[in-house]
């Protein structure tokens, strides 16, 4: 069998260089890593640009217009997309999420859905196919996507004030192009509508309550994510993380204030789910946190992430990838792309986010060369 090769690669995406040779193929049954945790989330990255500058995912000053993006012929095509997620979904995988950058910038988007989508489980069952976009093409692409295949879409808007939120994407794109987008979707019935709105202390912390408030009578699910160190331009500071905990509280003051439903908690709906899920007593909408700062969920994390050339990452903090582009280039047989796979994910040990509290401060943040959030979709 072709013997892959992890490349290394040199340029400020991925900051170490990888050596080495891919570990022995699975024998039998579906891989579990070395934690014992299955694959079962593929999310796909499908460009590293975007058209929003968010500060905490793509700060201006960093992507410029002289910013090296990846060339397009380094991108994996759709077919060479479709054929890795067949792989993928004969190891275990079960749900595929589109991401990017701004995954609907790729160039008929719709054409890989409709490819992914007639994608089948071992038990003949369709993978749940979903996306995480800023919204901003939602309205012009919502009905082509639904026709596509497209399941559900998850969208990013962190505050409903128009001024802060054009500070925060930093375009002085207005919060009412994206309401737009979130109704498109709705119409186009690819809910349930997921909305992520990153909290970043001192700059759209104020506006967790009117956030909470507009999609509780929304009727739409709220997740409030805390700001990470993902990545290595953000400049990410411990005390910019605004805990989940204290976005509860706040819900909960609320409510004791009659401005909101009262909240109960709910069991997580799947192992391995980033969400903590609260439910809304009258049963109008959850909201959810994700707190991969202070409640780690790495114990059952499965989700494996390719990027937008092709690099397999085992981890949204990995800096290193294992090259699937090349191996599929290099005329490998589907079996061989599929005990490779199965090969670097039992080999799989990766839980940052847990280890992260036990990291010197100095090894935080820009001092650790990683990927970035745009290079490998949130
Ligand atoms: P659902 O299937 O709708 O629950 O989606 P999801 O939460 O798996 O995906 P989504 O793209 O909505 O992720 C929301 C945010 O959670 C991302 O933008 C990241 O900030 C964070 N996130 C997602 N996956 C991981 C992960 O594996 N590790 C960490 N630390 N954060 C993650
Ligand atoms: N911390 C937390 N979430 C982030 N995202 C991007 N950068 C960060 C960060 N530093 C998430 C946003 C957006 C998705 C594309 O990535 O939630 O919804
Ligand atoms: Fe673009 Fe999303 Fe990153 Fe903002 S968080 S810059 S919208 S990819
Ligand atoms: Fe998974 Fe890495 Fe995120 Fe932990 S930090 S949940 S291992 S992607």
């Amino acid at each position: 069998m072709t013997v892959p090769r992890v490349i290394p690669i040199l340029d400020q995406r991925v900051a170490a260089p990888v050596s080495g040779h891919w570990p022995s193929a699975m024998a039998s049954g579906l891989p579990r890593d070395r934690l014992n945790r299955p694959l079962h989330d593929l999310r796909i990255s499908v460009t590293d640009r975007c058209n929003f500058r968010c500060s905490y995912c793509m700060p201006k000053e960093v992507f410029t217009k002289d910013y090296p993006y990846l060339p397009h012929g380094d991108l994996l095509t759709f077919e060479e997309i479709s054929r890795l997620a067949r792989a993928f979904a004969t190891l275990g995988v079960r749900k595929i999420r589109l991401t990017g950058g701004e995954p609907l910038l790729r160039k008929n988007i719709e054409a890989l859905i409709e490819q992914l989508a007639d994608i089948r489980a071992p038990d003949g069952q369709a993978l749940e196919l979903t996306l995480t976009t800023n919204g901003t093409l939602l309205t012009r692409k919502a009905v082509s996507l639904k026709a596509a295949g497209l399941r559900r879409a998850t969208i990013s808007l962190d505050a409903l004030d128009d001024a802060v939120f054009r500070r925060m994407n930093d375009v002085d794109y207005p919060v009412a192009g994206v309401l737009e987008g979130i109704e498109a979707a709705r119409a186009a019935g690819l809910g349930p509508l997921k909305i992520n709105m990153v909290v970043k202390r001192g700059v759209n912390d104020h506006e967790i309550l009117p956030m909470a408030r507009h999609f509780q009578r929304e009727g739409l699910t709220l997740r409030f994510i805390e700001y990470m160190d993902v990545g290595a331009t953000n400049g990410w500071r411990m005390d910019e993380v605004l805990p989940s905990a204290q976005v509860l509280d706040c819900l909960r003051q609320a409510a004791a204030d009659g401005l909101l439903p009262a909240l109960a908690p709910l069991e997580r709906a799947a192992p391995g789910e980033t969400a903590e899920r609260w439910a809304y007593a009258d049963g109008s909408a959850e909201v959810g946190f994700i707190s991969s700062v202070t409640r780690a969920f790495c114990g059952d994390c499965n989700r494996a992430r390719l990027s937008t050339e092709g690099q397999l990452y085992l981890c949204l903090f990995a800096h290193q990838g294992h090259d699937l582009r090349g191996l599929l280039r290099s005329g490998a047989n589907d079996e061989e792309i599929t005990a490779a796979i199965a090969g670097v994910w039992q080999a799989r040990a990766d839980r940052y986010s847990e280890l992260r509290a036990s990291l010197p401060a100095e090894s935080l943040g820009a001092a650790r060369p990683r990927i970035e959030m745009s290079y490998i979709g949130g």
